[in-house]
Parts: structure tokens; sequence; C-alpha cells
């Protein structure tokens, strides 16, 4: 029986100076989409993939993202009283159980890679899965689920995949396509954002990985790479030098890159409108000023 993925790694020690000024006291991914944090998304991702350990790479101002996962008594009483149970089970499905959480300190910031292998010792031996919570994906099944499940058939690495212009190549890690068996791909290489014309295909690596403990070795290895910093992307390309599977999966769902300030931006509009209680009045302000835009053509 193939080890199940109880662990996920979500690097959050990067400063998010695309937000500035806001990031200078609020962690990025405790920003908002419509009401919930960013980073409640990928847990809430993690959890319906049957994650139990939540191990967390921080940094120096990242203190607001371990408050937010602390219990808050006084306002689950203070709602109780208020009889407002709506808001009182919100409240409650963001509590994590005694122990699951871990915070490991990336003292500097040497990349996603280092990021990473910062987790080794709380990952030891098991598979393990990567979440990039800036890379947010609505889907009616999530995708790290999608992934576990498809890992169970094929063991190995894989990696979140998804088609993108050519000319964005240079902002992802790339796959080279050994075999397309439509989903999965397998993958003979993968290189961290190379330029349009470098780029072996069109399908580019989203945050979400399910790798094996051998990837935390090659860690132990690795040189800095692309951008001068240790890339994940080239320790799991070692696998396959070590004739070791990876896979890349095409999840069914949108992708939105909420380290953007356009994508997160889309991603609010887009998340807006999915709920029922805000989709009316959103819409209507859409399309009045869609019209304008039009008139003014
Ligand atoms: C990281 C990875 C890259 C991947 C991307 C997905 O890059 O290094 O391989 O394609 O996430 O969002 P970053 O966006 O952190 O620069």
């Amino acid at each position: 029986m193939r080890r199940k993925v109880t662990k996920a790694i979500f690097p959050v020690a990067g400063m998010g100076t695309r937000f500035l000024p806001a990031t200078k006291s609020v962690p990025k991914e405790i920003m908002t989409l419509v009401d919930r944090p960013l980073i409640q998304y990928a847990i809430d991702e993690a959890r319906a993939a049957g994650i139990k350990e939540f191990i967390f790479v921080t940094s120096r101002g990242k203190g607001a993202l371990e408050d937010y996962f602390d219990h808050a008594p006084q306002l689950e009483q203070e709602l109780k009283k208020k009889k407002k149970s709506e808001l009182l089970q919100i409240l409650k499905n963001t509590n994590m159980e005694s122990g699951a959480i871990a915070y490991i300190r990336q003292h500097r910031a040497l990349g996603l890679g280092h990021a990473v292998w910062c987790a080794r010792r709380l990952i030891a031996n098991e598979p393990f899965a990567v979440i990039l919570p800036d890379d947010v994906i609505a889907a009616e099944k999530p995708c790290l689920q999608q992934m576990v499940e498809a890992y169970a058939e094929t063991g190995g690495n894989m990696v979140a995949a998804m088609e993108v212009e050519p000319e964005r190549s240079s902002s992802y890690g790339m796959l080279d396509v050994a075999e397309d068996l439509g989903q999965l791909v397998k993958v003979k290489g993968m290189v961290e954002k190379p330029a349009a014309d470098k780029a072996p295909s069109n399908l580019a690596v989203i945050g979400r990985y399910i790798l094996t403990p051998n990837v935390l070795q090659n860690l132990n290895q690795l040189k800095s790479g692309s951008g001068g910093e240790i890339q994940l992307t080239d320790a799991i390309a070692r696998e396959i030098e070590q004739s070791r599977n990876v896979y890349g999966y095409r999840f069914r769902g949108q992708r939105f890159d909420c380290g953007s300030k356009s994508g997160f931006l889309q991603a609010t509009v887009a998340f807006g409108l999915a709920r029922e209680e805000l989709r009316d009045d959103l819409s209507a302000y859409l399309r009045s000023i869609m019209q304008i835009d039009k008139a003014a053509q």
C-alpha cells in the first residue's frame, strides 16, 4: 500500500513586496479574498485532501499569521451570547486541532527550495505536499485532492500543471514532456523560469506538489540556481536524472495568481460572484461599469 500524504508544507516566508504598503504590517497570506485570508483557502484545500499536519515556513514579521490559527474563545463566547450561530460556525471552521500546526523559520530568503528544505526534519521519511498559498485554485474538487487521488495510482512525484502563453514561461517552472497521457504527463525535465525561446513546452508548474522525501535529499546537495535562489524545480528535476518518476497533473479548475495585484483583483471578483449573497449586487455593478467603459470608447 502506498503511504498516504498527511503532511503539507506552506512556504509563507516571502515579504510580499508587490503588495506594499499593505504588507508593511500585514503578512500577504492574511490579505483577504472577499472575507477569508488567502491562507484559509490553502488550509481548506489541504484538509479536503486528507492533510493532518500543517507546516508553515515563516520569517520575521509573520506573527499575525500564527495568531490567526489560535482559537478565539472570547469571540466565540460573544457570538454564542448574541445567538449568531452562522458566524460562530464560520469561526469554528477555522479552528485547527492542537498540535496540528508547526512553524519553522526560514532565517534567510534563499528561495523556495530552501524554504521546503527547512522543514525536512518534520517531514522525515514520508511523501509530502507543498502548497503555495499565492496560487488560489477555484475548483469543484479541490486541486490537491484531485492530485492525491491521481497519486494513489502513480506514486512518484507530482506537480500541478497548466498551459501558459509562451511569453509567460519566464514566470514559472516549465515542464519538458516525455509522454502526454492527457490529464497526466510524464516529465523528462524541468526548467525554472526559462525565456520563451528556451521553454521546453508551454506546460507550467502551478503551486501544488506531492513529493517524495528524496527531493529533500536532493535539496541537501543543491547550489543556488535561477535568480541565485535554491530552486525546488531543480531538486525535482534531479529525481528524473535519478530515474524516478515525475508527473505533471493538469488539474480541473481555475487558477488565480494572487501574488500579483491583477490576479488578486480577478480572484476577488470571481470569488465574490461565486457567493450567493453578493452575486446580484456585484454583477449589476460590473455590468454598469462595463457599459460606461464601452460608452467611453
Ligand atoms: C514558484 C516556483 C515556480 C512555479 C510557481 C508557481 O515561483 O518556483 O516553479 O511555477 O511558483 O506559482 P514563484 O512564483 O514563487 O516565483
